[in-house]
């Protein structure tokens, strides 16, 4: 059995100080839950008070990024054995990162690769635009997402990968795909991709999480689905009451 995983993408909010209290007030109520992995993901700034804040919980921590060389010239950015520091997991080709700076499919895969050298969990994400979801492209483009992204991938360590499923135009829209829809993409294109890389018992442990508008309104829908193994939460994960009710809906 898969266990769900419910992780905060903060994306670009909360100071090092907004941090803390926003970390604060959600572990306090995080805590109490069981049966479902948890995970923040604050920027990188505020890491390192967010980890001392999580000691002897059960909340994990993640980053929203990584570079996949190991150090050197390579101004701005930031190491794996720097992200694995503090966190054991880390989000990898998030939409935003395709689209505003760069990220292809190709230096998703560097990254991955990268991050499972240093033991950490890549939540690697795809997901159609609205033009090539409505010119019915959705499948190939995720398929492609997923081959490229995963190429050459230690198969030992692929079982704890997680994907996230998100639909560029239900991010930060409002507009969340149907449960039913997200369900059918994972069934027929997600997981068959990952079988043809893994094999298909590898790719029955991966979980593969739904994001864009979860809220904890409709959370649940989601999490009735039989494909769907948690959620990439951003906007929501910065309200304490909604993260924790998405937390909650996934909780087996
Ligand atoms: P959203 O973002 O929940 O605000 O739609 C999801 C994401 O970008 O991971």
């Amino acid at each position: 059995m898969r266990i769900p995983i419910v992780a905060g993408n903060w994306k670009m909010n909360k100071t090092v100080e907004e941090a803390r209290s926003l970390a604060f007030e959600l572990s306090r109520k995080l805590r109490e839950i069981e049966g479902v992995e948890k995970v923040l993901c604050p920027p990188f700034p505020a890491l390192l008070a967010v980890s001392a804040l999580l000691q002897g919980t059960d909340i994990g921590l993640g980053a929203q990024n990584l570079h996949w060389e190991e150090k050197g010239a390579f101004t701005g950015e930031v190491a794996p054995n720097m992200v694995a520091e503090f966190c054991k997991y880390v989000i990898i080709g998030h939409s935003e990162r395709r689209a505003y700076f760069g990220e292809t499919d190709e230096t998703v895969n560097k990254k991955v690769r990268a991050a499972l050298v240093h033991d950490l969990t890549p939540i690697i994400c795809v997901g159609e635009s609205l033009d090539e979801n409505e010119s019915g492209r959705t499948g190939e483009v995720v398929r492609r997402q997923i081959s490229l992204g995963l190429a050459d991938v230690n198969p030992a360590k692929a079982a704890g990968l997680v994907i996230a499923y998100e639909p560029v135009w239900a991010i930060g829209t409002g507009r969340a795909s149907s449960g039913e829809n997200a369900n059918a993409v994972l069934a027929d294109h997600i997981r068959p991709a990952l079988a043809d890389l893994f094999g298909a018992e590898t790719a029955q442990a991966i979980r593969i999480q739904y994001g864009g508008s979860v809220t904890g309104a409709n959370a649940v829908e989601f999490f009735g689905q039989p494909e769907i193994d948690g959620a990439l939460v951003g906007g929501a994960s910065l309200k304490v009451d909604d993260f924790v009710a998405i937390t909650q809906a996934a909780a087996k």
